[in-house]
């Protein structure tokens, strides 16, 4: 399958949310205690943004695109991009990630697990125990992704991602800009919350960047190797995700409060 054939609309028979914002009105950009007035744009987001917590502010990619990577070295050169190894992750992630570095010329923080934690995980119950259990499959997020964010985290007082509403039913209501209660408090800004797939590849394209090759093998969402396959055209993206689990419970714990293990 090829990227312009791929649309990736939000479904529209679920009926509850997670999250702090409103996302019925369209227009969700900054929720309580946040000073911001500007439009929602998300080139103005970052802006802002980038202009009131830098340089204590990071992207945290998963390298699925260079969309927000590009759109903030337009703003500013300085950008600070990191990115959590898992050690599960795909060929074509890796790859995305060089192709990025190199064209736009971003140095990328790359993030490891802590050691100690992935080899107790892996001698204690093996390589694939994420599929037994939903305390196991959050337990291998923890270790490969949670507690590793954390660090991530440490020191900076804003950090963007690339969550967007129409990724499924944890995340209807995210708002462009969040106090993140999760991580201490800081800001969390979500520039393309509003954005679809469609409108993603449309920015790919214009901009002839760099893009995860899975998604022309019909990938729609993706995260770790194991836990990721294609998904047919019409289905919910995020069904390629955690496969074997319930939507509801379709988040590695890096974007909801209440996280536990
Ligand atoms: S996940 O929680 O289900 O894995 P998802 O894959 O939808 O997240 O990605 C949403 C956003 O979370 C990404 O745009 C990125 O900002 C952040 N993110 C997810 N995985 C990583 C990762 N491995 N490293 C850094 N950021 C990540
Ligand atoms: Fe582990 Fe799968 Fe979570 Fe990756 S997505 S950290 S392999 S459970």
């Amino acid at each position: 399958m090829a990227v312009h054939d791929i649309e990736n609309e939000a479904p529209d028979d679920v009926e509850f949310t997670f999250g702090s914002g409103d996302a019925s009105d369209g227009g969700g950009v900054a929720g309580p205690g946040i000073d911001y007035t500007g439009s929602d744009d998300a080139e103005a987001v970052l802006e802002w943004a980038l202009t009131k917590y830098s340089p204590n502010i990071a992207l945290a990619t998963s390298f699925k695109d260079a969309v927000l990577i590009h759109m903030m070295l337009k703003i500013r050169p300085d950008v600070r991009v990191f990115a959590l190894d898992t050690g599960r992750m795909n060929e074509e992630t890796y790859q995305c990630a060089e192709d990025i570095q190199r064209r736009l010329k971003v140095d990328i923080e790359w993030v490891f697990p802590e050691r100690e934690l992935v080899e107790g995980l892996e001698r204690g119950k093996g390589m694939y125990s994420f599929r037994e259990s939903l305390e196991n499959r959050k337990e291998c997020c923890y270790v490969r992704k949670v507690e590793p964010l954390k660090r991530a985290l440490t020191g900076l007082d804003a950090w963007i991602t690339g969550v967007r509403r129409d990724q499924g039913v944890t995340r209807k209501t995210v708002r462009k800009i969040e106090i993140d209660a999760a991580h201490g408090g800081i800001v969390k800004i979500n520039p393309l919350a509003d954005w679809g797939q469609d409108r993603i590849w449309a920015y790919v394209k214009e901009h002839s960047l760099p893009y995860n090759k899975l998604f022309d093998q019909g990938y729609q969402s993706i995260g770790c190797a194991p836990c990721t396959r294609p998904v047919k055209t019409g289905e919910d993206p995020r069904s390629g995700r955690w496969w074997w689990e319930s939507a509801e419970h379709k988040e590695c714990g890096i974007h909801i409060p209440d996280f536990s293990i």
